[in-house]
């Protein structure tokens, strides 16, 4: 693991900072250790393709919440071109920068959802919204429900939205908490210690289950279908993570 970064406190000021720092990697510069990400982008992007089905069809519209700059967004851009989809990357300025620019491509240097000209201008007409190892930095820095409510005012009828890669601390317990994920903290911890796992305790700063399940409820209040679905078992946190997808009908 790298030590120039203690990726457990960026926050998105630091996300721009990091994203013009040249020491860093790819995946460095986008808050994770290389271990993490290198040889995995290709079978994360897989996994996000078989939840966003619209993807696989032409001319739609599609938004990336937060894309980063690694390979993952290069492989966004490249599907969007071949199907001849309308893509907006939105992140901050430094981050934007490290993409390539094309027509079909629009960059937007904004903190989702504080972009009122484009909320105002896409309401209901974006039919993919991808937001992809984000959603618990604006846990620690915004607010959930108000990030969810603005994301699905812009979504088309027949429009998805998935929120992927979201690190639930109850998920993680559970695991490590289980034969499977002692065996697993062994091996990796290379110790013949147990990993340490406190349950009944306020996870301050963690989303967990009630976080998942209040955001899939709140997005079937408000008239979508809306599940919690697992990571593909070849993604590299898949024993902790999991994705929320949401579709209008
Ligand atoms: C961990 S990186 C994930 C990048 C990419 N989605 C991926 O999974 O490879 C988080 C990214 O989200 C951006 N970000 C965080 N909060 C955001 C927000 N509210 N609106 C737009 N971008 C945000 C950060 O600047 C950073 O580029």
């Amino acid at each position: 693991m790298s030590t120039k970064v203690d990726f457990s406190k960026v926050g998105f000021a630091d996300f721009q900072r990091m994203a013009g720092d040249a020491n860093l990697s790819r995946y460095e510069k986008i808050g994770f250790p290389d271990t993490y990400r290198k040889g995995h982008e290709q079978d994360i992007f897989g996994d996000i393709c078989a939840k966003l089905t619209n993807l696989s069809r032409t001319e739609m519209r599609v938004l990336d919440i937060g894309p980063g700059c690694s390979d993952l967004p290069q492989y966004l851009i490249d599907l969007c071109a071949q199907q001849g989809h309308v893509l907006a990357l939105m992140d901050g300025e430094e981050m934007l920068a490290q993409l390539p620019d094309s027509d079909a491509v629009s960059k937007i240097d904004a903190i989702f959802p504080d972009c009122p000209d484009f909320l105002a201008q896409e309401r209901g007409c974006i039919d993919v919204i991808l937001c992809y190892s984000v959603l618990h930095y604006v846990f620690d820095e915004g607010c959930v429900f108000k990030f969810l409510d603005h994301a699905l005012d812009l979504l088309s009828p027949g429009g998805q939205m998935l929120i992927g890669d979201i690190p639930n601390v109850s998920k993680r317990k559970r695991f490590f908490a289980s034969d499977t994920g002692i065996a697993f903290h062994r091996a990796f911890m290379k110790t013949d210690e147990s990993p340490d796992v406190q349950f009944n305790v306020p996870d301050t700063g963690h989303i967990d289950d009630a976080v998942m399940f209040g955001l899939v409820q709140r997005a079937r209040n408000a008239g979508f279908d809306a599940y919690i679905v697992p990571q593909g078992e070849n993604l590299p946190m898949a024993n902790r993570r999991e994705d929320i997808l949401i579709v209008r009908s």
